[in-house]
């Protein structure tokens, strides 16, 4: 079954065709990597796959339930199991760590943690961040944001998480420590991982399949020599 399927997906801005019927599909558990260079529709597919655009024209599928169709989202954001870790991390500087993710948790729809102070620090935990719980993003270091954004992006333990080039601001020590991070994380908890990156080393080292795009299209799939954790 696949976790994601986009079938023949067209978006248009003012109308150019920034992503230009698309067919992707993702099984689960996979980790598939969209990379290519800026401008070609990276994040305007994450965006669709997660409800934050609607489709020209085509079909959206989430686990083989159509989400949307041309001109519709049939599905809300909140209502698709889907973390998202976006470009610019998009933290907000007056709230702290532990408000970020009890925030998120607010659009837990399955309200699968009645506890929910303990699942923050669970995740954060994961992240190894329970000790900055109060701190505020201004506090914290680039990787310490990053971290945040990431378990804000787990923790209503969704099915699918996006992930925007999290990873693309950090110097290159800091970037191969958190992408095995990553790669821990996707094997703890089994989520179907589609990550942009628009560096080929960066993509050959956390996906399962590589799809390379360009003006709005799939270009080419690339072998991935995906490492194990
Ligand atoms: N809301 C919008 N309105 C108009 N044009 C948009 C909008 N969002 C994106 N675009 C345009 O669509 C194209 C694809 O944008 P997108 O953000 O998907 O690219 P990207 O591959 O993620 O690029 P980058 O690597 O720089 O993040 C760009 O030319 C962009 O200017
Ligand atoms: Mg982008």
């Amino acid at each position: 079954m696949s976790a994601i399927e986009m079938l023949d997906v067209l978006k248009t801005y003012s109308g150019r065709r920034v992503v230009d019927a698309i067919s992707v599909s993702v099984e689960r558990s996979e980790r598939v990597v969209l990379l290519g260079p800026s401008g070609c529709g990276k994040t305007t597919v994450l965006r669709l796959m997660a409800g934050l655009e609607v489709p020209d024209s085509g079909a959206i599928n989430i686990d083989d339930n159509e989400v949307a169709v041309g001109g519709r989202n049939l599905i809300a954001p909140e209502r698709r199991h889907i973390g998202m870790v976006f470009q610019d991390l998009a933290l907000w500087p007056h709230m702290t760590v532990f408000q970020h993710l009890e925030f998120a948790l607010r659009y837990d729809k399955l309200n699968q943690f009645p506890d929910k102070p303990s699942r923050i620090l669970e995740v954060l935990e994961m992240v190894r961040m329970a000790d900055r719980a109060h701190a505020k993003p201004g506090e914290l270091s680039g990787g310490q944001q990053q971290r945040v954004a990431l378990a804000r992006a787990l923790v209503t333990n969704p099915t699918i998480v996006l992930m925007d080039e999290p990873l693309s601001s950090l110097d290159h020590e800091l970037n191969l420590h958190l992408r095995g991070e990553i790669l821990r994380l996707h094997a703890a908890l089994g989520f179907t991982l589609v990550y942009v990156t628009h560096s080929r080393e960066e993509a050959a080292d956390i996906g399962t399949r590589v799809i390379a795009m360009q003006n709005g299209k799939v270009h080419a799939h690339l072998p991935a020599r995906s490492r194990t954790v």
